[in-house]
């Protein structure tokens, strides 16, 4: 079912954007800005793919675009902030250049009301879509290519799946595939079910192809994505679950690690365990959200599970799988955290002892829940609590590093090292980040490496 008729849309910008360069010299240049998370970087790849297709050039320079498109994120307020901030800088680059196409799309959108506040606040946008009809990109540059009146359609609800959409991937060896979009949870903090709507998972047969030709294209490495991954395939009501894609992928030949983002707690079970467990693809790494360790506090952020629970669930990963890394997200701050609400959340992080966690201070989103509840606790005391939660979560962190000074680890080559582009930057199956010297050949490569310095977050180590 395809109501929209994207060839024809791209075929006209085409041929338009072709023209433009016989009468100029020049080739159309656009820039995507992906705010957020790696469901937003996939959404991305597919608008640049589009783009691409439309004859559109890659620049990082805003000076010399002729479209640019910020993909937005709302998960805090500060993801928010940054995007309207930007936006107000772009004005000089259209008054500059009036014909240049400013989009906003993604998550931001989705809000009540934004579309309203971006018209006033950054009138100079001339294209407003949101997450549920990224697809009919062509139609709306056609639109204003035709009519050059601006483009804003931000659909309430969610459109279904949809396959075959063109992708520009950045890394020729690893690949993000989502597997599930949208969210049924509802945290009470959470924006995302809001903006990215009910769960709907992609078929079990679609995704597998969509792999193998990812493999056959040079990929070794995939990571799977869903607001909440466990959740695959049961709105399909055809039997599929997450533990048998899981199976069904580790069958492919070639590939060679498996990753998943983001997993519900509530949802391990068992038979997940033991199929990761008996992989030989899937990394083992779990990235598991707790969010707090109070177990009066999830109650409140309706997370479906204690504190305890959320222990035997570690319990069971160590029993299965003892080489497991455990990494985690933690919000300080929700309204009504209590000193002793906090001190159970870093009871939990000393018992489990994540070797990573991604920390936040919790953040107040309109339309939610959380939003109205009462909240008592000051931002000075919520910063430090934050501070001593990430002391609290470094120590840890190199306590488990220094044990894997002098081990052997694979590493997946990723690049330079971002901080020192003379040394190569890699991933072990953990997902620990290893910095060593190599030939820039190696990058997509499995490679042994001989750790030789812990530091807090990352390892240091020599080429085997
Ligand atoms: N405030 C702070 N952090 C939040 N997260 C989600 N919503 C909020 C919020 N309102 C965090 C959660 C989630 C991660 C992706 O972002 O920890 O796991
Ligand atoms: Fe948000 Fe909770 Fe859904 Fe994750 S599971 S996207 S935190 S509502």
């Amino acid at each position: 079912m395809q109501e929209y008729n994207n060839d024809y849309y791209l075929a006209q910008i085409l041929q338009q954007n072709m023209r433009y360069t016989e009468e100029t010299g020049k080739t159309k240049k656009c820039l995507t800005h992906t705010f957020g998370c790696q469901m937003n970087e996939r959404d991305s790849e597919i608008l640049f793919g589009f783009l691409t297709q439309m004859g559109y050039e890659r620049t990082d320079r805003e000076e010399e675009a002729d479209l640019i498109l910020l993909n937005t994120c709302c998960i805090r307020e500060k993801a928010e902030s940054k995007v309207l901030s930007e936006l107000g800088e772009l004005r000089r680059y259209k008054q500059k250049n009036p014909d240049m196409i400013i989009g906003v799309c993604g998550c931001m959108v989705q809000q009540e009301g934004m579309v309203n506040t971006i018209r006033s606040s950054a009138p100079h946008v001339n294209l407003i879509f949101g997450t549920h009809n990224l697809h009919e990109l062509p139609r709306f540059i056609y639109e204003i290519y035709t009519t050059g009146e601006k483009q804003i359609e931000v659909l309430e609800k969610e459109t279904g799946v949809h396959e075959g959409l063109p992708r520009h991937r950045e890394y020729p060896f690893k690949a993000l595939v989502n597997i599930i979009y949208g969210c049924n949870n509802f945290c009470t903090y959470c924006i995302v079910p809001y903006v990215r709507g009910r769960e709907r998972s992609r078929k079990m047969e679609d995704i597998l192809q969509e792999v193998r030709g990812l493999v056959a294209d040079g990929v070794v490495e995939i990571t799977l994505l869903g607001q909440n991954v466990n959740s695959y395939g049961l709105d399909l009501k055809d039997g599929t679950n997450f533990a048998g894609l899981l199976q069904e992928l580790d069958k492919i030949e070639g590939l060679r690690r498996i990753r998943y983002m983001t997993s519900h707690p509530k949802d391990v079970n068992e038979e997940l365990v033991k199929v990761i467990a008996a992989s030989q693809k899937v990394c083992h790494h779990f990235h598991l959200p707790i969010q707090s360790g109070s177990t009066a506090i999830l109650k409140q952020m309706n997370r479906k599970y204690s504190k305890e629970d959320y222990l035997a669930m570690v319990e069971l990963i160590r029993r299965y799988v003892p080489d497991a890394t455990i990494t985690t997200d933690i919000i300080v701050g929700f309204p009504g955290e209590t000193e002793e609400d906090f001190q159970e959340t870093l009871d939990v992080v000393r018992t489990v002892k994540f070797d990573n966690a991604f920390s936040f201070i919790y953040s107040k989103r309109t339309g939610t829940p959380a939003a109205k509840f009462a909240d008592a606790v000051t931002l000075e005391e919520k910063k430090e609590r934050l501070q001593r939660l990430n002391d609290t979560l470094a120590e840890i962190s190199k306590g488990i590093n220094d044990h894997l000074q002098d081990t052997d680890m694979e590493v997946l080559v990723e690049g330079p090292s971002k901080n020192n582009p003379e040394m190569l930057c890699g991933r072990t199956d953990g997902n620990k980040t290893v910095i060593f010297l190599g030939s820039p050949d190696l990058i997509g490569q499995i490679v042994k490496v001989h750790i030789t310095e812990a530091q807090t977050w990352i390892l240091k180590g020599t080429l085997l």
